[in-house]
């Protein structure tokens, strides 16, 4: 097994370079360790995009978004939030990623810790290291339903930032209303700012409880085209925030480094949003997709919370193995079907993560390949 390069690549960047290996030599590997849902996107969303393109709207723009774009954003997160959200609140971003980064810049303060509520997406942590910031890493346990409790509060650090996930990715749960409550008190105890990635809020099964709802308002929430509307390569997202100064703190670092979003790619985000059905079939099929992997796997014994929100499954590996990229890397070799290690997602070594973003015909080899791979090792 090849050393795991700790300070270079993270787990699941790593085992995705094996896989490319692996398929270099031949193999056909079936990649259920990304989140990047192989439903085509809409036809319709890249025509306007090329229109738009072909138009002349190919030149430098607002930093903050397209008036019709922010506009139409906050017309359909107020319905959806029940909260009033105006064009102002909302900044476009390149995807989300890039929002996490700005954020990160703008409100980082260096006598206060950054505080992560794990599990979380790899790239948080990634980014933190990558950043040298130091963090709190504070973990959820399977136990408690992967929810922050009242220990939270035993942090004695002085904290500047609270990063949230919520549905989360890994889990794919979704926290209720005291979840969250308890995370607003923590911050409200440290005058921190909640960036909190929503970007699954769609995906939801359970009413959906978003930090922007609350009376919290040093808050600033991630969404995105990515997903819902399987546009990850479009990479368009969108933050929401109450606090002006939060606001105009983040548009000043976006112009710096980015600019602005390109037109034509927020046009076709416009076009998306006047066609919210796309959204929605997406999502049905996401969520069977992810039942019948959440099923099969089930039947083979494996243990992990039910997926309330988006199509992840986060799974106990079987306890002969010792650590989660080497069970990945195992999977791999053997069978070629690829997972993500769990320690890369806050320290979660005896999980693996399963994304049922490909068809039901890839998940359903993947199963094959899964139960072959636990009955002869
Ligand atoms: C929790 C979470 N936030 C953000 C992103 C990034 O999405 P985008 O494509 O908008 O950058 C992802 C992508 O997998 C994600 O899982």
């Amino acid at each position: 097994m090849p050393e795991k390069k700790e300070d270079k690549i993270p787990p699941y960047y790593e085992v995705y370079r094996l896989a490319r290996q692996q398929e270099e030599k031949g193999y056909s590997v079936i990649h259920l360790e990304y989140g990047d849902p192989d439903i085509p996107t809409d036809p319709r969303i890249i025509d306007e995009m090329s229109l738009k393109a072909l138009e002349g709207y190919t030149h430098y723009s607002n930093p903050l978004g397209l008036d019709e774009l922010r506009e139409k954003i906050a017309e359909n997160m107020s319905l959806r939030l029940r909260t009033d959200i105006s064009r102002d609140n909302v900044i476009v971003t390149i995807g989300s990623k890039s929002a996490i980064y700005i954020s990160l810049r703008a409100f980082y303060q260096p006598r206060k810790s950054v505080l992560l509520i794990s599990p979380i997406w790899g790239l948080y942590h990634t980014l933190l290291k990558e950043m040298g910031i130091d963090y709190v890493n504070y973990k959820t346990r399977m136990e408690d339903g992967w929810s922050p409790t009242d220990d939270l509060f035993d942090i004695r650090r002085s904290v500047g930032i609270i990063m949230v996930n919520n549905p989360n990715n890994p889990t794919s749960k979704v926290w209720d209303n005291k979840s969250i409550k308890t995370i607003i008190d923590f911050a409200r105890e440290n005058n921190a700012v909640i960036i909190s990635d929503e970007v699954y809020h769609d995906f939801s099964r359970k009413k959906f409880y978003s930090m922007l709802s609350y009376d919290y308002d040093k808050v600033i929430c991630l969404y995105s085209f990515s997903k819902s509307y399987s546009m990850t390569g479009f990479r368009l997202g969108y933050i929401i925030s109450p606090n002006n100064e939060l606001l105009s703190k983040f548009a000043k670092l976006q112009q710096l480094y980015f600019t602005n979003v390109p037109v034509f790619i927020q046009y076709a985000g416009l076009k998306a949003l006047e066609m919210p059905w796309i959204a929605v079939e997406n999502i049905r099929i996401l969520w069977r997709n992810t039942d019948f992997m959440s099923r099969g796997l089930k039947k083979m014994g494996m243990s992990f919370l039910r997926p309330e929100g988006a199509f992840y499954i986060f799974m106990k590996i079987p306890e002969k193995y010792n650590n989660s990229y080497r069970f990945c890397y195992d999977l791999l070799v053997k069978e070629n079907l690829c997972f993500a290690p769990g320690e890369g997602f806050g320290g979660y070594d005896n999980f693996v993560r399963v994304s049922a973003s490909l068809n039901i015909e890839k998940l359903r080899l993947a199963l094959k390949r899964l139960e072959r791979f636990l009955g002869d090792s």
